[in-house]
């Protein structure tokens, strides 16, 4: 492989391939919610893109499903201008070959009739275009409309009891809103699929610096005999948003930072950060390690919610030079919403290697940029023999994986500033995913090729997710924002005993994040 050396690191030469270059086997892609802007936006340029690469077969077909009265050609061109928008495309013979493989079907998702219906589509397709049995069901409605979906989808003879070739089913987020209503979500898709044919999505696992967090950790002897508490002093996790609601605001009324990024995305990260390492890549080993470091982690009782937990909203402020409304001016937005659209907190993982080991965990919308990284700051040097050179204190060596944007590794070190005394400086030695040349893929084309290959290592299982739940369900009850019989636990619902703070769009964060910190003798790392 050709790369160019950026930096004071260099990209070898030595090249280990993955699973990950096979072609699947013919298929026909379902998507339900096919008019949304996910099916538009990522799905069906993530396909499109691995057609590019040769990755899709070429037997395949995609069937659309939605509620809105469409024909084929209404759906194909909706795509086709989702792809101009999207995708950049730039070679339209590929899509004016995938576009007569691309067919719409209308239902209301509760009819069963309906989905017969869908059935002897799906024969006639596979049947004209040769395709064989293979089936790849996408949920990407509503969360409401995953349970009944599925039901029917078994009743009509597609779930787990289909016998002509298999039959996957890909489930977007949000899986469930608490721990109990994401167990009831498994045991109502496990009455119609078995687990390895269930796909969680989270699509934070498909992105490439993600998946290089392990291979960073375990395809090098170098880091992972400094990766616990002996020399590691805490571990920041960020992920900053500079965005607001994007038309989203009912949606995420309902959500918050915590639901929409904290139990999915961000435990995530820190799973890998933390987990032991796996015996083998493979979806067995590497989620069982991931379930045990979630099992791990600490439970937070009433106090640890009020002490290690900060939640916040933004208020009007200005980003990147822009004025932006507050949150509770957003439409969708109740004026009195207690919706957090920002959440600090300190997680602690009681095991062998990180007891003792604060992992700080920050995600907001609005703030000044977008930011994803994983710092690892490192206990100071247990002695100093400068201390007498007059050459000040020494700083922490800081490790950092920056998943998005600038993707890249720091490493963070002091070096003597040339001259006759001695004084020292922080360094730093930086990689840049840039010195692979080409653009890295879409998380999405990662996550539909391995659902396609029937590999789920990239995806959240069963008992991963509701690990994660259990960790987050007593702070949404601490908040009093776990919903009770009848209602949704909206915006305006909160414990307002437990404070919310606000920070100004545009700014790091409520102060009350800096102070969580400050309460350690630690401090927030500017992304
Ligand atoms: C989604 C959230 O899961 O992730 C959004 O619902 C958020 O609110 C998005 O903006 C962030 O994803 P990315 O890939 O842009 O970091």
């Amino acid at each position: 492989m050709a790369v160019t050396m950026e930096h004071a690191l260099e990209v070898g030469a030595a090249e280990v391939v993955g699973t990950g270059d096979r072609r699947p086997a013919p298929f026909t892609f379902v998507v339900f919610g096919a008019s949304g802007d996910l099916t538009r936006r990522k799905l069906v340029p993530a396909l499109y893109s691995l057609d590019k690469r040769g990755l899709l077969p070429e037997k395949f077909a995609l069937v659309g499903v939605a509620r809105r009265p469409l024909g084929d050609e209404a759906f194909r061109s909706g795509l086709q201008e989702g792809l101009r928008q999207f995708a950049g495309t730039d070679q339209d013979w590929r899509w004016e070959r995938l576009r007569n493989q691309v067919f719409y079907f209308q239902s209301n998702y509760t009819d069963p009739g309906s989905f017969r219906e869908l059935a002897s589509l799906l024969e006639r397709v596979e049947r004209e275009k040769g395709i064989g049995g293979n089936r790849l069901f996408y949920l990407a409605t509503p969360p409401e409309a995953y349970a009944p979906i599925a039901e029917l989808l078994g009743a009509v003879g597609l779930g787990g009891n289909w016998t002509g070739g298999y039959s996957r089913i890909v489930v977007e987020k949000p899986f469930g809103r608490d721990l109990e209503t994401a167990r009831r979500l498994n045991t109502q898709l496990h009455s119609v699929f078995p687990e390895d044919q269930i796909f969680r999505i989270d699509h934070y696992l498909g992105k490439e610096t993600v998946q290089n967090i392990l291979v960073f950790r375990l395809a090098n002897s170098i880091f992972e005999p400094l990766w616990n508490r002996q020399y590691v002093d805490h571990v920041q996790i960020s992920i900053a948003e500079s965005i607001g609601l994007e038309g989203r605001g009912l949606y995420y009324e309902e959500s918050g930072a915590l639901r929409d990024m904290v139990q999915n995305h961000l435990l995530q990260l820190l799973s890998l950060v933390a987990m032991e390492p796996p015996a083998s890549f493979d979806a067995h080993a590497v989620r069982d390690e991931k379930v045990k470091l979630l099992h791990a982690i600490r439970p937070f009782d009433a106090k640890a919610v009020r002490e290690s937990v900060v939640r916040g909203q933004y208020v009007a402020g200005r980003v990147a030079g822009k004025a932006v409304p507050g949150y509770r001016e957003e439409s969708g937005v109740v004026p009195d919403s207690q919706t957090e659209t920002y959440v600090a907190m300190k997680l602690l993982i009681d095991n062998w290697r990180w007891a003792g080991v604060p992992f700080y965990v920050r995600t907001g919308k609005r703030l000044p940029r977008r930011a994803t990284d994983v710092a690892v700051v490192f206990r100071p040097a247990p002695h100093s023999a400068f201390r007498h050179t007059g050459a000040g204190a020494l700083d922490a060596n800081e490790l950092v994986l920056r998943i998005q944007p600038d993707e890249g590794i720091g490493l963070r070190f002091g070096a003597k500033v040339p001259g006759p005394a001695i004084r020292i400086q922080d360094v730093d030695m930086d990689f840049s995913y840039g010195a692979f040349g080409s653009g890295q893929p879409e998380a999405y084309e990662r996550l539909l090729l391995d659902a396609a290959l029937g590999d789920s290592t990239l995806f959240t299982r069963r008992d991963e997710v509701e690990a994660a739940w259990a960790v987050m369900t007593p702070v949404l009850e601490g908040w009093g924002r776990v919903d009770t019989p009848g209602t949704m636990a909206g915006g305006a619902v909160g414990n307002r005993e437990l404070p919310l703070s606000t920070y100004a769009a545009g700014s790091w964060g409520p102060m009350a994040a800096d102070e969580l910190l400050a309460r350690d003798s630690r401090t927030w790392r500017k992304p």
